[in-house]
């Protein structure tokens, strides 16, 4: 699929801050998949659905009017995420949402219920899409896929630095392994795990600047004539 560019990768690797600059570099659409799964698990949350039951949860999300766009204020946020008409742009990004997200996100019946909508955002319009499976379930077919990873040391550092830019090395421990307990259950999950897929190139982040990244990434791009041009 020449119109899509999939960005997979643990848990803040950077994928959004990335890969919302190559879709503006290239004239692309942007879109982060984890919006989805973090919108449902919210409406689930609000409900009181416990997130053991895939097939309810399923239903959630089918009975849910979800939309994903992008950022229509200038308050920080990095997407609108609009619930049953309702701005939860914020509310998605909570604690207790990252807590049950990956439980959620691994039922088989849940992705289901999320596989068209995330394939008809790239038949729109060109897209790089940023998710988990993308380069692996989704678009197995994209016209380039990229891994990007940072050490979670450094993916700590760095939401830390978004969420919480005052807190100290206890909030640090905290962030930590938060992220590697999702990480752990998004790889260990029997549908569409977390993995690299054998075409995707790997770009690990530590020491690259966000620039440098965009940069790489885009050469790529062009190089495949892939993404918007
Ligand atoms: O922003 P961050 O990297 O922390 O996470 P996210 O991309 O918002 O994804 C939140 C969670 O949704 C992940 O930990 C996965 O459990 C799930 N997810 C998924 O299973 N498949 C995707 N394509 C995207 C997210």
């Amino acid at each position: 699929m020449a119109r899509v560019i999939a960005i997979d990768g643990p848990a803040a690797a950077g994928k959004s801050t990335v890969g919302r600059r190559v879709a503006e570099e290239l004239g692309s659409f942007y879109f982060d998949t984890g919006l989805l799964y973090r919108a449902a698990t919210w409406q689930a949350l609000r409900q009181g659905m416990p997130v053991d039951d895939g097939p309810a949860l399923a239903k959630i999300i089918d009975t849910t009017a979800i939309e994903v766009r992008p950022a229509s204020v200038g308050d920080g946020r990095l997407a609108d995420v609009w619930v049953d008409g309702q701005d939860v742009s914020w509310q998605v990004r909570r604690p207790e949402v990252d807590r049950h997200v990956s439980a959620v996100a691994a039922h088989p019946e849940v992705r289901a219920a999320l596989v068209e909508v995330q394939r008809a955002v790239a038949h729109r319009q060109p897209t790089v899409m940023a998710g988990r499976d993308i380069g692996t379930v989704i678009f197995p077919e994209a016209c380039l896929k990229i891994f990007l990873t940072a050490s979670p040391e450094e993916r700590a550092r760095r939401r830390l630095a978004e969420t919480q830019p005052e807190a100290g090395a206890e909030a640090f421990q905290a962030v930590l392994e938060a992220l590697q307990a999702r990480d752990e259950l998004d790889r260990s999950r029997e549908v569409a795990p977390l993995r690299k897929a054998p075409d995707a190139i790997e770009i690990d982040t530590d020491r690259l600047s966000i620039d440098e990244v965009v940069q790489r990434i885009v050469a790529l791009a062009r190089a495949r004539a892939c993404g918007g041009q």
